[in-house]
């Protein structure tokens, strides 16, 4: 008689659903820390803008993952209790280039992730954790678009050495469900880079660094402002790239706030789109203006309340009426795209000043600085005058040397 094999359903029960979740949040919560780590450092900008896209994507992730995790259990967010996972998502970040580090995460561990994804939808209890469905589900279709993104982006990235230990490392995790026969730990590769926070930020070869071709047109040559306010839009991603930076930082503050920063480092990769798109549509390409870099390796020298003081009390919300001036004009002109860009501009830039108000004291508080918010935050204008409107920059050597 036939032995008929009968699949196991149900297999992932109440607290394996919970032990699967924890992991899911956690690798998911690492990608986006390692993510932000790096975006300063990936040269390739277009790379770079879709580095802000996917960490916020997986922020969306860790958030629905959330949602779910603080229905089963309290707190909500807990390690995985599993030393073989978190070395292997310790590890991912020390990759010898950043074409390295996303193939260890594009080309291992998401399509492991994806996997784990796919079998735990059919394996959990439909009705009663259809919640768990529903994210994993959604999840799941932003997750098989990166893989598809990551195809394309690597295409020309042979699989070497990081990639090969960065798989052996999710061997000996037993994979992302931890239910894979584990093979022992590997060795390191002499690859190996350990990860400093970049404090500069990298462009590729198409740039050019140097600003003094650039002058500030004057203020009756509307079409010269109008070039000027697009060309700096492009430039955007070094407030991305700040955003990145205090996001890697900061591990220690809450999750609302590194979803927060996710969104900002993302918005601020649209907004250089933004330009580039505008510039695209009037016959300009965006790689034939410098890049001034020195901003970002300007602002990185400080701590980071500083850091986000400047950027959110100092350029973002000084920027408003310049821009509704602007946009008035646009109007008056009948020049939609352009009315409409600063339009979704002021939007998302209305939200990282409510960002910059909601999260500087509890940074401030964090890193035991004793003035008053109010006193910080004018201090911190002053040097925002002195140092950024004057144009000046000026590097301290005094300020350099940790990271
Ligand atoms: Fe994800
Ligand atoms: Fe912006
Ligand atoms: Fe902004």
């Amino acid at each position: 008689m036939d032995l008929q094999i009968i699949e196991p359903t149900e297999s992932v029960d109440f607290r394996t659903n919970k032990r699967l979740l924890n992991r899911y949040r956690f690798v998911e919560h690492e990608i986006v820390r390692t993510l932000a780590g790096w975006l300063p450092a990936v040269p390739h900008m277009e790379t770079k803008l879709d580095v802000a896209r996917l960490l916020w994507e997986d922020a969306q992730h860790v958030q629905q993952l959330y949602l779910r995790l603080r229905e089963v259990q309290n707190p909500a967010f807990r390690p995985p209790d599993d030393p073989a996972l978190e070395r292997l998502m310790r590890e991912v970040i020390h990759a010898p280039s950043a074409e390295d580090m996303l193939a260890g995460l594009f080309r291992v561990i998401k399509p492991a992730l994806v996997a784990a994804y796919e079998w735990h939808s059919t394996q959990t209890f439909a009705n009663p954790d259809a919640p768990t469905l529903y994210y994993l589900r959604h999840i799941l279709l932003d997750e098989q678009a990166q893989l598809e993104w990551a195809n394309k982006a690597l295409a020309d990235c042979p699989v070497g050495p990081w990639e090969n230990y960065i798989a052996a490392l999710l061997a000996a995790a037993g994979g992302v469900t931890g239910r894979e026969p584990r093979d022992a730990a590997p060795e390191a590769p002499d690859c190996r880079k350990i990860f400093t926070a970049p404090r500069e930020a990298a462009r590729d070869a198409r740039f050019s660094l140097d600003m003094s071709s650039i002058s500030r047109p004057a203020d009756d040559d509307r079409a010269g402002q109008r070039l000027n306010g697009f060309r700096n839009y492009a430039q955007e991603v070094l407030a991305a790239e700040t955003c990145a930076l205090v996001l890697y930082l900061t591990p220690d503050m809450p999750w609302e706030f590194t979803y927060d920063l996710a969104r900002h480092c993302y918005d601020e990769a649209r907004h250089c789109r933004l330009g580039i798109e505008w510039l695209a549509r009037h016959g300009l390409d965006y790689t034939a203006f410098p890049q001034n870099t020195r901003i970002y390796a300007w602002r990185s020298q400080y701590d980071v309340p500083t850091q986000y003081a400047l950027l959110t009390m100092g350029n973002e919300a000084h920027a408003f009426s310049y821009r509704r001036k602007r946009k008035r004009e646009y109007e008056k002109i009948g020049d939609r795209l352009s009315e409409q860009f600063v339009s979704y501009d002021m939007a998302d830039e209305r939200q990282h000043v409510a960002f910059g108000h909601k999260w500087l004291p509890e940074l401030l508080q964090r890193s035991g600085e004793t003035r008053p918010l109010e006193e910080f935050v004018a201090d911190t204008m002053a040097l925002w005058e002195r140092e950024y409107v004057s144009g000046a920059l000026p590097i301290h050597p005094a300020n350099l040397g940790d990271s």
